[in-house]
């Protein structure tokens, strides 16, 4: 058996990478935008590798044996069947839950989803020229850590005649939160209730450091009501090569989302489906073993914020690589996102990048209830981990005394 090697700093600088290179400090330590400093799979790099020993990149047929892969490994995940012919091919996520909300609504029309929340669902209803109704998470604080829950209650109240798409982030982004299937079923049985389409962002799914269940597997009834997105790029650490899918098991849905899409998404590049093909055909020891180092960050995160920085109220994710910390006991935090200089740097939490040099995103950016919060992403060497830490520990002690 191969053992990978995730400890190894890769040096990201001078790649046009987002994550290091819109900065201009050598020791700066990067732990915002979600993707991984580590190599992708061997599988991944000789898939492309062969490729490009071709040289020419003309338009291509999207890859029917990866639509068999993809089934195949859908029914051994999660015992969930699927034709091919349900899935639908896309080069992101985002575009697709675009796509999702042109799809089941008209102009004016509602979206319904929880806060906080990764960012691009709180715009995109606007660039639909729809309406959001927002709803908060609850957040709990046991022992020490912070995690949230649904108010079912609030949820469906937050509903009305308008509201035609609930857009659901499962496992949740930013709150590492994985939906219990009765959480997920409750849900579902709502919207089904209201007639409200669930458009299930799971690109977090196989991030998971507890079992995922896809919404769509709970009854052939919510599996008939909702559009899965699913991606190998949080993964298998490929976004930039653009490749993602949905399932839409109902064929009235799917035209519909199709005729959405269709021209204004453009089509999947041949090295996306070369990427995803070698990764699900050859990363699954990878896989295995990325899930076992994100979980070790995972836990000495929590560890180092709970007992070294009580200033912060961490979660303890359960899925994903990325951590949400209530940072509301330090009143510098936040700043002015408008005056951060860049529209990337409206991401980046102003006290820890100038009081730790340590990037993290800033809160504001996920929902009125994001004000005073960070999130910190942790796939990183854990050496790096352990480094940005002690820079936010220190950052604290001297700021607060
Ligand atoms: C919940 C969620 N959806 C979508 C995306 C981005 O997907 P894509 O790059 O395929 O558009 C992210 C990236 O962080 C995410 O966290």
């Amino acid at each position: 058996m191969t053992t990978y090697d995730f400890d190894t700093i890769i040096d990201r600088r001078g790649t046009d990478c987002v994550k290091y290179d819109i900065f201009d400090s050598p020791d700066l330590l990067s732990l915002w935008v979600a993707d991984m400093d580590f190599a992708a799979p061997p599988a991944v790099v000789q898939a492309l590798t062969e490729r490009l020993q071709h040289p020419i990149f003309g338009y291509t047929m999207d890859m029917p044996r990866l639509r068999e892969v993809i089934c195949e490994r859908l029914a051994r995940l999660y015992n969930w069947q699927v034709t091919p012919d349900e899935i639908v091919f896309l080069p992101g996520v985002v575009a697709a839950l675009n796509a999702s909300m042109r799809a089941v609504s008209e102009p004016g029309d509602n979206v319904l989803i929880h806060t906080p929340i990764y960012p691009p669902f709180l715009a995109s209803p606007e660039k639909n020229r729809l309406h959001s109704n927002t709803v908060p998470l609850t957040p709990v604080v046991t022992d020490g850590i912070l995690r949230y829950e649904i108010d079912f209650d609030a949820f469906e109240a937050a509903i009305n005649d308008g509201t035609k798409l609930f857009a659901l982030c499962s496992p949740h982004n930013p709150t590492g939160r994985i939906w219990t299937p009765d959480e997920l079923r409750r849900m579902a049985e709502i919207c089904i209730a209201h007639d409200v389409v669930i458009c299930s962002d799971e690109i977090h799914a196989d991030l998971v450091f507890e079992p995922h269940t896809p919404t769509a597997t709970l009854s052939p009834e919510i599996a008939q009501n909702t559009i899965t997105l699913m991606a190998p790029s949080k993964t298998y650490n490929i976004p930039s090569l653009g490749f993602s899918f949905a399932v839409i098991q109902n064929a009235d849905l799917r035209a519909r989302f199709v005729a959405a899409e269709g021209f204004v998404v453009p089509h999947v590049g041949v090295l996306g489906y070369t990427a995803a093909l070698g990764a699900y055909t050859g990363g699954d020891e990878w896989l295995a073993q990325v899930i076992d180092y994100l979980r070790e960050n995972r836990d000495l995160t929590t560890r180092t914020i709970t007992e070294h920085m009580p200033q912060i109220i961490p979660t303890h994710p359960e899925g994903t690589y990325l951590t949400w910390l209530d940072c509301r006991d330090l009143p510098a935090l936040n700043g002015d996102a408008d005056a951060a200089g860049s529209e990337f740097l409206k991401w980046i939490e102003p006290f820890f990048l100038k009081q730790a040099n340590v990037a993290l995103n800033n809160g504001l950016l996920f929902g009125e209830d994001g004000v005073g919060f960070a999130r910190l992403n942790f796939a990183l060497p854990r050496s790096q981990l352990r480094e940005a830490l002690e820079r936010m520990r220190r950052a604290l002690e001297a700021a607060t005394g």
